[in-house]
């Protein structure tokens, strides 16, 4: 498995990517947002985003926002093909784009937005403070 940050090389990945987020939606019913392929190889040309491939195959993706002048960045969108769950490649995901963001935005703070529960013990692993929706900038 290899975990990078993304670029040109991987705008082949914008549809599987942008169909696999829109299954996982399904299935959950909430929480995560429609992504087009469009939208995602925005982050792609940016290198804002991290990718996790199995040789060839598409394993697993996250990406950073940016707003504010680069005042606030947010790491959302993350994704795991159903084939790689539950082998620790969310964690391994979160910890590339927390330290992609530290080292591209260092003034910035650092947001991570999410409403699964998953997510957010990760997260406070990583160091996130909980905040409720009016708290954010
Ligand atoms: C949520 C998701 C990213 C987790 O990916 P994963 O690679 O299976 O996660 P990991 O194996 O790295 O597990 C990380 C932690 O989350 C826990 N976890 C994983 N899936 C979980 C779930 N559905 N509910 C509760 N906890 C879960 C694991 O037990 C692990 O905790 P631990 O460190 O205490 O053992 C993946 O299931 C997914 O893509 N889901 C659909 C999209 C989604 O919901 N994205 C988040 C939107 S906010």
């Amino acid at each position: 498995m290899e975990i990078v940050i993304a670029n040109e090389s991987h705008f082949k990945y914008a549809k599987i990517i942008s169909d696999t987020i829109a299954e996982s939606a399904k299935v959950r019913g909430t929480g995560i947002a429609q992504r087009t392929p469009e939208y995602i190889i925005k982050r792609l040309e940016h290198e804002n985003a991290i990718i996790a491939l199995d040789d060839d195959k598409f394993a697993g993706f996250c990406y950073i926002e940016v707003w504010g002048h680069q005042k606030f960045v947010a790491n959302s969108g993350l994704i795991v093909h159903p084939d790689y769950r539950n082998q620790g490649l969310a964690k391994k995901i979160k910890k590339a784009i927390f330290e992609l963001s530290l080292k591209k935005f260092p003034e910035a703070k650092i947001f991570g937005i999410t409403t699964g529960l998953a997510v957010m013990k990760m997260n406070y692993e990583l160091g996130y403070k909980p905040v409720t929706f009016s708290e954010l900038t």
